[in-house]
């Protein structure tokens, strides 16, 4: 079964991609390991808890509840979970494992980052986009009420387990909506990644296992590498970025609310194409083959109403644009983008009314 290691100055684990091994997480608890904090969500623990606890009953453990959900994903959460962990002995020996999707994964990651200064996390993802992104790379943290993540901390986990059962359950919206992370994987760094989506929508719209398996190692593979070359992003981790400018600006504008991150993930990649292609970076044809490719697993919802110059002046306000300029991760061809910076407003704005079409 694929297992990819991450290797970054803070800590040297591995990301594995198998079948069933949310019954084996115990397996992976160091045997030094003091009480397990099982941080997840109701609906993920009534569908899979049972699983994952088998093989835990010999070790103390505790299963803490968070509410889900973007607006609960603040500082007050990570102190209610903090204060329960107290309660129920947590001490420095303890380890959290964070169970569902990419919010608990931010928010179970933080709080082990800073539970007594530090408690080692095993990020165990239950959504695509949780599996194919969020779990893997030691982001954490929570957002303010001026914006998403905007309080948080590299915090490597001990080991991330993937397992790919889990998604048979997961709503058909939010599996498209990872998908849209996988495409972005496949043209930022794998053409072969990009050709299975373009080729394999049928077997992967289907839940087709092999496939399904082989998209998410891939992902995982390119993103270990990734991580592992530039883990706090000053350089090369850049690359995840791609559709992340624009799309962010897209859910900012409409409240987090209309669109899943993915989604958002979707029309930013399609603003960067056009963007990409007005700058005489990419060929109109590879512009193409991207807008068909996210446009096989859509459609996102309903763009109307929506106005490219609000989306053009949000971008000013993005975590990620550093003293006022905007960058922007573009494609030079499928598999290989570069960051871009100082790009005529006037360009920008045209690439987002043409994705907005
Ligand atoms: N989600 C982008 C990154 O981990 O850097």
């Amino acid at each position: 079964m694929p297992s990819y290691v991450v290797e970054t100055p803070q800590q040297r684990y591995f990301a594995k991609v198998e079948r069933g091994i949310l019954s084996r997480v115990p397996y992976y608890v160091p045997d030094s390991a003091g009480r397990i904090f099982i941080i997840t969500t109701r609906d993920v623990w009534d569908l899979y808890g049972g699983r994952l606890r088998r093989g835990l009953t010999d070790r103390a453990h505790e299963v803490l509840f968070f509410p889900g959900g973007e607006q609960n994903k603040r500082l007050a959460a990570v102190e209610t979970l903090a204060e329960e962990m107290i309660a129920a002995g947590g001490d420095r020996s303890s380890i959290v494992v964070a169970f569902g999707g990419g919010i608990v994964n931010d928010v179970g990651g933080f709080v082990a980052s800073i539970f007594m200064r530090g408690i080692p996390v095993i990020q165990v993802p239950t959504t695509l986009l949780a599996q194919v992104d969020a779990a893997v790379g030691g982001k954490t943290g929570v957002n303010l009420a001026s914006g998403k993540n905007l309080v948080g901390r590299f915090h490597q986990p001990h080991c991330v387990l993937i397992d790919p059962d889990v998604l048979a359950s997961l709503p058909e919206r939010e599996y498209r909506a990872g998908i849209y992370e996988v495409i972005k994987c496949g043209v930022i760094r794998s053409s072969w990644l990009f050709n299975l989506m373009s080729e394999e929508a049928k077997s992967i719209l289907a839940h087709e296992p092999r496939v399904v398996e082989s998209m998410i190692a891939e992902c995982v593979r390119i993103k270990a590498e990734v991580v592992s070359a530039d883990e706090k992003e000053g350089d090369l981790r850049r690359i995840l970025n791609f559709g992340h400018t624009v799309g962010h600006a897209l859910e900012a504008e409409t409240g987090y609310t209309q669109f899943l991150h993915g989604e958002a993930v979707a029309f930013g990649m399609n603003a960067a194409v056009h963007l990409a292609n007005l700058l005489d970076m990419l060929s109109p044809d590879e512009c193409l083959s991207v807008l068909e490719t996210v446009r096989l697993y859509g459609p996102i919802p309903s763009l109307r109403g929506i106005s490219a110059d609000a989306l053009v002046a949000r971008l000013q306000q993005d975590k990620k644009t550093v003293k006022g300029r905007v960058h922007f991760v573009l494609p030079e061809k499928i598999g290989r983008v570069r960051v871009v910076s100082g790009v005529d407003e006037e360009l920008v704005l045209s690439a987002v009314q043409s994705a907005l079409k």
